[in-house]
């Protein structure tokens, strides 16, 4: 488990403080997959360089699964009211692995070298080093790249690498740090694929910082949202997505989704969304427990009110649909009225979207 209790970092420069965490917690259980959503400078590699020490604290705790509970204090770190040397952060950061967007391989040595770079200076004899590289290039399917160079390699081949090397000393915890940002769909679903895959298999607990949405849906857990060095929301996947609380968790799940393109065509007067008489725009929210099937036309038909989709967007988010449609409603108020009710009744949520 990991679990980060109010942890705060100020950077200071010359003219400037930068508040990157401000009381941030999160809890993430052993074994799942943990995402962290935010745009850009809203503190997630603050965060996750504060997990495993690359960074310290200025004040609160963390604490990590055998590693007890470290409190930061000063620019200091604590255990058990004794003060932590770099030292003994080494056998900490061992145990949690880290891969980064644009991977930091050592482009002189081949895979399989980069691969055993972290084993050197353990104590292992050169053939067990060797034999476990080969090993953790099984488990990433690179087998035959072993005496490749990274030059050689796809984006994602590199990232695969990245992983086994981060693998290498068996860490309970693997840290992920925009880890598919600078690689195409296809790659990033390869290598997100592979994540769920170790995930299940070395029940590896996964943190997985990111500004993509999609990388969340595809393969996350638990969902923290980050804002100005503060988690503003957090939870199961699917309830965070489906009930979305603040205005940044929307925001979110319409980077990856056609909905997006509502404030745009809104802006630019779109005869899909312009502004009709007795009529309404509405953003509807299916979930798992809405009753989904003819829905729309069986409440047009009883409530004679005619409902246009100028948007629809499916997502899959563990297994489940979460469906949302940006639909016109026309008619009188009091049929309106009655549609909304019908729509609430069934659990599918609707909000009123204003145009000026
Ligand atoms: N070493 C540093 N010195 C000074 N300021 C820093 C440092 N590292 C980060 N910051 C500032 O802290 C804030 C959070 O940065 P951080 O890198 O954690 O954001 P992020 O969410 O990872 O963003 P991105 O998505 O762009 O990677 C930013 O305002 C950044 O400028
Ligand atoms: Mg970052």
């Amino acid at each position: 488990m990991i679990q980060v209790e109010n942890i705060y970092k100020t950077y200071r420069l010359k003219d400037q403080t930068v508040k990157a965490l401000d009381g941030v917690s999160i809890e993430a259980p052993d074994g799942t997959i943990f995402g962290v959503v935010g745009f850009s400078g809203a503190g997630k590699s603050t965060l996750v360089r504060c997990l495993n020490f690359l960074e310290y604290p200025d004040e609160g705790t963390v604490t990590i699964g055998d590693f007890g509970t470290i409190s930061a204090s000063g620019g200091k770190l604590f255990r058990d009211g004794k003060e932590i040397k770099e030292r003994d952060l080494r056998l900490i950061r061992r145990n949690i692995g880290m891969i980064f967007q644009h991977f930091n391989l050592l482009d002189r040595c081949t895979v399989l070298e980069n691969v055993e770079y972290p084993l050197k200076h353990t104590g292992k004899k050169s053939a067990e080093i060797k034999a476990r590289g080969l090993e953790l290039l099984e488990l990433v399917g690179l087998s035959d790249k072993a005496y490749a160079y990274p030059s050689q390699l796809s984006g994602g081949q590199k990232q695969r690498v990245a992983i086994a090397r981060a693998l290498a000393n068996n860490p309970k915890i693997l840290l992920c740090d925009e880890a598919t940002s600078a690689l195409d769909p296809e790659a990033t679903d390869s290598v997100l694929a592979l994540l769920k895959e170790l995930n299940e298999k070395l029940n590896l607990t996964i943190i997985i910082i990111t500004h993509e949405m999609a990388v969340i849906k595809a393969i996350a857990k638990q969902v923290a949202v980050m804002e100005n060095g503060k988690i503003i929301e957090q939870g199961d996947v699917y309830e965070v997505f489906a009930n979305p609380g603040q205005s940044v968790t929307k925001q979110f799940l319409d980077t990856a989704s056609s909905l997006g393109n509502l404030p745009g065509l809104i802006e630019s007067g779109h005869e899909l969304v312009a502004k009709k008489e007795n009529e309404k725009l509405l953003r509807l929210t299916y979930t798992r427990d809405s009753v989904g099937d003819a829905l729309i036309s069986k409440i047009a038909r009883e409530c004679d009110v005619d409902i246009n989709i100028a948007l629809a967007n499916i997502d899959i988010i563990q297994d489940e649909p979460l469906g949302g449609i940006i639909a016109s409603i026309r008619g009188s108020d009091d049929k309106i009225e009655k549609a909304l009710e019908i729509f609430k009744k069934c659990d599918v949520r609707t909000e009123e979207i204003e145009r000026d």
